[in-house]
Parts: structure tokens; sequence; C-alpha cells
């Protein structure tokens, strides 16, 4: 009998669980446009109370809520500092340049980790005819750079500092409950000196559909027009929304156990001669350097999905795997052995058994 597909292209891929499906099917639902739908203000209300602040919307993605924070928090014409490999930049279709009339100023930083010390030359001095910057926008955790999370300290200071420049700071927070369980700290804790935080409960968390912007009162009554002038005015959402209540309560419990299991890929793969895990993979996001194998990552992604195993070229020298709820130890254990088998060239010399 064939073996299950091993889908490490993303924790996105997730199946609703048994128990969100029955949510969904028996959802109460009204009209949300209207502000009617019972489910979404519950959910709405409860990510509020979890991360302290005034208020919450349901967003459709992630992408939708970050879009929607960097038009409330900048004019058009400003600059947006984020990280250069920020999916903020990357991966949201220039938005920031679309729908707020902004240009990212992009710092590189190796572990996708901005400091103040490397945010704050990049301060547009203020002068008329320069471009001012209007936001700091942090990733945590950081998802290009290998899932890392920020050291408290390091984001509370960030924070700080451009609050004493007079820069509000958004969140792209989309695994956030990834970084809260390595911190050992409530999301609230941890996001708390954010202006706002986006967050996806599509991504580790396993529902199907949803983000939410959270933020003060006002700030998400602005969102809520947004969110409608974007197309993202649902009506009987609660559909969704049942899904992630459930998302929302229970699935950040089991997030160390996605990261045991990328630490588990990093630890088999690291061994493959040509193949170099980035940093210390400290959730659940493992990218790995194949550059020494002399083939491109494109290829072996090619050649792992003939073998079952279905991983992300992020680009010619980089793989990203991802691990989630709908991938256990046997089947980390099998794309290891898909690696050493596409690679071709085992273990290296000398490493331990
Ligand atoms: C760090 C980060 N931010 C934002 C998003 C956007 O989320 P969505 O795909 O729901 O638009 C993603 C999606 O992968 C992400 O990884």
């Amino acid at each position: 009998m064939a073996l299950p597909v091993t889908d490490l292209r993303s924790d996105t891929v997730t199946r609703p669980t048994p128990e969100m499906r029955r949510a969904m099917a028996s959802a109460e639902v009204g009209d949300d446009v209207y502000g009617e739908d019972p489910t979404v203000n519950r959910l709405e209300a409860r990510a509020a109370e979890i991360f302290g602040r005034e208020a919450a919307i349901f967003v459709p993605s992630g992408t939708m809520g970050n879009t929607i924070a960097v038009k409330i928090h900048t004019r058009p014409g400003q600059e947006v500092i984020c990280e250069q490999r920020g999916h903020i930049f990357n991966y949201e279709m220039a938005m920031l340049a679309h729908f707020s009339g902004c240009v990212a100023r992009t710092i590189a930083a190796e572990d996708g980790i901005l400091t103040w010390a490397a945010i704050g030359r990049w301060i547009a001095p203020k002068i008329y005819y320069r471009a001012q910057t209007g936001l700091v926008s942090l990733e945590n955790t950081h998802n290009m750079a290998g899932g890392t999370v920020y050291p408290q300290d390091i984001f509370d200071d960030v924070c700080d500092q451009a609050h004493a420049a007079g820069l509000p700071v958004h969140l792209d927070g989309a695994r956030i409950f990834n970084a809260a369980t390595v911190l050992g700290q409530p999301v609230a804790t941890v996001t708390k000196k954010a202006d706002s935080v986006m967050f996806c409960l599509s991504k580790g968390l396993g529902a199907p559909v949803g983000s939410l912007l959270v933020g003060s009162r006002g700030f998400i009554d602005q969102a809520r027009i947004y969110r409608k002038s974007l197309g993202g005015g649902m009506r009987q959402a609660g559909i969704l929304a049942a899904a992630g209540l459930i998302a929302l309560e229970q699935m950040p419990a089991r997030l160390s156990e996605d990261h045991a299991n990328a630490r588990f890929l990093a630890e088999g793969i690291a061994d493959i001669t040509g193949v170099r895990v980035i940093g210390t993979v400290q959730t659940n996001i493992l990218v790995f350097n194949v550059a020494g194998t002399g083939q491109t990552s494109y290829d072996i992604c090619r050649r792992l999905a003939e073998h079952g195993v279905l991983a992300s070229g992020i680009d010619a020298d980089h793989i990203r795997m991802v691990t989630h709820m709908d991938v256990d130890r046997d089947a980390c254990a099998r794309a290891i052995k898909a690696v050493q088998d596409v690679c071709g060239c085992g273990r290296r010399a000398g490493a331990a058994d």
C-alpha cells in the first residue's frame, strides 16, 4: 500500500479536525457585515481577551490583516521599516505600495530579528525633502529566517524606542503562538508593547481559513472600514469562525509537538553530506541549505515529491520544511530518509549514530 504523502510545504496545508467540521456544521450564524454573526463576534471578543486588547477583527487572511494595519498606521509617501526577508515585503503582492502608498525600508538581519541598533539608523531624519518613516513592522516568528523567535527584551526594546521616536509598531504575528510557546509566556505578554498584532488561525493552529487583527477599539473600528474596502466583509462567516474558536482555544497547547518534530527533522537532515541547517530550529520551521549537494533546491524538491515528501524550494540553495498537526514523528522519519536518498550521499564521515 502506498504511504501517505508527507506534506511539509507549510503549516497552512492542515485539514480541519473532525471537531472543527462539526462546529462549522452547527455554527450559529448571521450577517457579519451587519455585525450580526454571533460566532464571529464571539471569536473576536475571545481574541481581544486572549491578547489583552480592547478589540479584534476577523479577516480572511494574514495578508489582509497586515495590509489593513499598515494602512491605518501610515500615510501615503511614508516608509515602513521591516526585515529584508519579511513576509509583508516579499509575499504580500506589494500591498504596502498598492494600498497604502508606502515603500518598504528593508533591513537585513541574518536571523530575521531586528534590534533597535539595526533599526534606529534607518529612521528618516525629520527633513521635509526625505520620505518619513511611518511604521516599524516586526515578524515573530520570522518565517523565512527559519521560524526564529524574538527574544522578549529585544522585542520590547524595539517597541519602546520606536514609540519614543513617535513611531507605531505592528506585529506580523502569523505564528505568534509558536513564539509564545518557546518563550513560555502568554501571547498577551509577548505582544504587549506592539500597537497592533495580526495572527493567523489557518497556520499552526489548524483552522481552514482566517486571521485576526487586534488593537485598540479605535484602531479596530477603522480596520472594519478597510476590511470592507478590500472585499473582506463576509456574510455568514460564523461557519469559519466556529473552526477558528477551536483553533484559538485548543491548538496552542500542542504546538510544542510540532517544534520537537522540526528539531527531529533538523537533526536527521543535518547529518547528510552537502546539507547545512540554518539556525537552531526554535519552532516548526526548518530551512536548510543544499548548495553542497550539487543540486538545486528545486530539483531536490521535485525528486522528494517522487518519494512522497513535499517541501518548498525558497531559492535555488534553500529548502523550507514546516511541521504541523497533520505530520507525525513517523512522517518526519520518512522525510529524513527521502532527503538522504535524494541527496544520494548518505551521512557525513564521522557523524555519530
Ligand atoms: C509571517 C507571515 N505573515 C503573513 C502571512 C500571510 O498569511 P495569509 O497566507 O493568510 O495571507 C504568512 C503566510 O504564510 C506568513 O508566513
